[in-house]
């Protein structure tokens, strides 16, 4: 008697990279990510970051350079963060036209024109001296409606700098709202927002709180950012964030929020972002130095996992790199 057993074998489809190639559901395009890039005042050549090997603080030379080398290699946007000389309780340099973000937005604005989409982070942790991403109250509290009011002069700052899309980081309530009103009335009414809709109070945006020196100095941001536990929130939060205006929404970090993304795709239709943050980033090459894992399969892995959750666009420390290595 001739075997019948197993009839059907998945195991045909796997066989050679070609057939795998063929029948993969998931692609990862250079078109699809976007670098995040650090740029600090008063420096004179770059800075590694420890905790992040591979990034670096930009100059604003070193800055165009990297910008540059993005869109060379089909990267689809940057979002940028500052690091201002000075700090203060209200985070003066978040929106002075004179600093260092806006210098450096009217710089690679110059640069790039529309070979990437560019984009700032919009925030005061990196800005005030205590840390955290808003003004306080007497008693050390993140005043929310007072920082929808710095929040608006930023978003105001960014776009006369040039600015593509802004997106707001500091998950205070009615952040959208405020930033579409003042850029609507500033005449701005093509900036675009990508809005953090969903950010979680995360241990993994440790290394970046190095990169843009910006850990709060007291306390913890568990009082405004999500909580773990917690997706349908998630979902309060994107409908918030697109009845406010929101154009993209994002979900930060992604590889501990992978279901979280699919539900926010399945549930709106809207572009949906989703951020793979420095603790991502750092785990695999911390990994990767011992010669634990493979780095590039791992980095890859990692990257088709966030796009089969449903992300469009992600926020990744490797685009660059992958970009380079998908076009090869
Ligand atoms: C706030 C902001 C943070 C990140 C992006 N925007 C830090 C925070 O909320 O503490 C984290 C990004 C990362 O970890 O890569 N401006």
């Amino acid at each position: 008697m001739t075997a019948q057993f197993p009839v059907v074998r998945p195991r045909r489809l796997r066989r050679t990279p070609a057939l795998r190639r063929l029948v993969a559901e998931t692609h990862v395009h250079p078109s699809d990510l976007v670098l995040p890039l650090f740029v600090k005042e008063g420096i004179a050549e770059p800075q590694p970051i420890a905790s992040m090997p591979g990034v670096m603080q930009h100059t604003r030379e070193s800055l165009r350079k990297a910008a540059y080398e993005a869109a060379e290699a089909g990267v689809g946007g940057l979002i940028l963060f500052g690091i201002p000389a000075v700090k203060d309780g209200r985070g003066s340099a978040a929106d002075d036209p004179a600093g260092i973000v806006q210098k450096a937005l009217r710089d690679l604005s110059g640069d790039l024109g529309d070979s990437i989409v560019i984009t700032a982070d919009l925030c005061l942790d990196e800005y005030t001296d205590h840390g955290h991403c808003g003004i306080l109250t007497s008693s050390g509290e993140v005043d929310n409606d007072a920082t929808l009011e710095r929040y608006a002069s930023i978003a105001v700052a960014q776009a006369a700098a040039g600015v593509d899309v802004v997106a707001p980081s500091g998950m205070m309530d009615g952040q959208v709202a405020a930033i579409r009103t003042a850029l609507d009335e500033g005449g701005y009414g093509n900036v675009a927002i990508m809005a953090y809709a969903v950010k979680y109070a995360s241990a993994f945006y440790g290394p970046f709180r190095d990169a843009a020196e910006c850990a709060p100095q007291f306390g913890d941001r568990s009082a405004y950012q999500q909580d773990p536990p917690n997706a349908e929130e998630a979902i309060r939060e994107v409908l918030l964030d697109l009845d406010e205006g929101a154009d993209v929404v994002m979900v930060k970090p992604a590889l501990t929020y992978l279901d979280v993304i699919r539900r926010v795709r399945d549930a709106v239709h809207v572009p949906v972002a989703a951020y793979q943050v420095s603790g991502e980033y750092s785990m695999v090459e911390a990994a990767a130095a011992q010669g634990w894992i493979d780095r590039d399969r791992a980095i890859m892995e990692t990257l088709v996992s966030i796009r089969r959750a449903g992300a469009d666009i992600i926020l990744t420390y490797w685009a660059t790199e992958v970009a380079r290595s998908l076009r090869a």
